[in-house]
């Protein structure tokens, strides 16, 4: 819903780009841009976490352009989970010379189509969320990637349940038997984010010496709704045996909420990553144990600012700190519960 109110106001940004008067300009154009053109392809306008930094990209453009001067248009399209569809919306972007694309993937092992038709139009393009292969990532000095640290996202995950565990050892060992019994819920396979945080959730609770073993486990693609039939499956074939769920990222988590709460259960041993606003809303109502905050703001901030500035040609180093291997890592931080310490 976020994404379609956020694709209007889009609609009212953008203006026929063909007849803008940068479009095809004469060096007797003046030194400094009077507009820039920003092609932004995201994977999925239904993601709820996409669809928020969206419109924080969108507020931070007119933030922009009233601080430069500078218009800022800004087309966003949906691939709608189709990477046909991106290829054709980057032909588009290129075909109408767009001075800088930001590109959320829908296959992060895809990404040489786009950067192949960037390179030979010299646009430079900055990806984010889902990050593309370093081989890549390499091609070009005007490729870069915005996103968190994936792994830095599964320790503080894990790091809630740590601290939440030794405050309290018992609320996560219902059956007395030493060890927790847990549930994992996952985003999407081919996913980096997914991959590595369930892995590195699950391994700093081993690392914190706390007993585990996973009961079951589930993709559901970073959806509610999918969490919310999977976590029933589970909830009715291991009932009270489940002590703890770890989800990939908060709306997974609050699917799992929608089920504890249909089935009238009272079950918080749950924990997410993004801090959406219905994330943070259901930690601080005690319905699960916390989440790791992505701030999405601050990541659509660093999207803009490295795009901005190599849009009016700028130096993309000077706005921000680019690692070798061409990302950027945006920050996080945890929010816990208030029971937890
Ligand atoms: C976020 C998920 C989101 C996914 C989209 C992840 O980093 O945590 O909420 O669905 O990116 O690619």
């Amino acid at each position: 819903m976020g994404c379609k109110r956020f694709a209007c106001a889009v609609c009212a940004l953008v203006m026929v780009l063909a007849s803008l008067p940068f479009f095809g300009c004469s060096s007797s154009a003046p030194e400094q841009k009077p507009s820039i053109s920003v092609g932004v392809a995201i994977y999925n306008g239904d993601d709820t976490f996409i669809s928020n930094m969206m419109q924080s990209l969108t507020e931070i453009a007119t933030k922009y352009e009233q601080d430069t001067g500078i218009r800022v248009y800004v087309n966003l399209t949906d691939a709608q989970e189709n990477q046909t569809n991106q290829n054709k919306q980057i032909d588009r972007f290129v075909s109408m010379n767009y001075d800088v694309l930001c590109v959320n993937l829908v296959d992060r092992t895809d990404a040489s189509y786009t950067i192949d038709r960037a390179m030979d139009a010299d646009i430079p393009v900055v990806f984010f969320n889902r990050e593309p292969v370093q081989e890549d990532l390499q091609k070009w000095d005007r490729v870069y990637y915005v996103g968190t640290d994936p792994a830095e996202n599964g320790r503080l995950e894990g790091q809630i349940v740590v601290d939440a565990y030794r405050a309290d050892p018992a609320r996560f060992d219902k059956n007395g038997d030493g060890i927790v019994q847990y549930i994992i819920i996952e985003g999407e396979i081919r996913h980096q984010d997914a991959m590595i945080r369930t892995e590195v959730s699950v391994q700093t609770l081993k690392d914190a010496g706390i007993e585990l073993e996973k009961l079951d486990g589930g993709i559901a693609s970073w959806v509610r709704s999918q969490a919310a039939a999977l976590s029933d499956q589970y909830f009715e074939k291991y009932g009270d045996q489940i002590e703890l769920i770890i989800c990939n990222n908060d709306d997974m988590a609050l699917g799992v909420i929608d089920t504890v709460e249909r089935r009238g259960l009272s079950f918080n041993n749950i924990v997410g990553i993004d801090g959406t606003p219905a994330g943070l809303a259901a930690v601080e109502q005690g319905k699960m144990l916390g989440t790791v905050v992505i701030d999405y703001a601050a990541q659509a901030k660093l999207i803009f600012d490295l795009a901005s500035a190599l849009a009016v040609d700028g130096d993309p180093g000077a706005v921000t700190t680019i690692g070798a291997d061409r990302t950027v890592r945006a920050p996080m931080y945890v929010v816990k519960a208030d029971f937890i310490p």
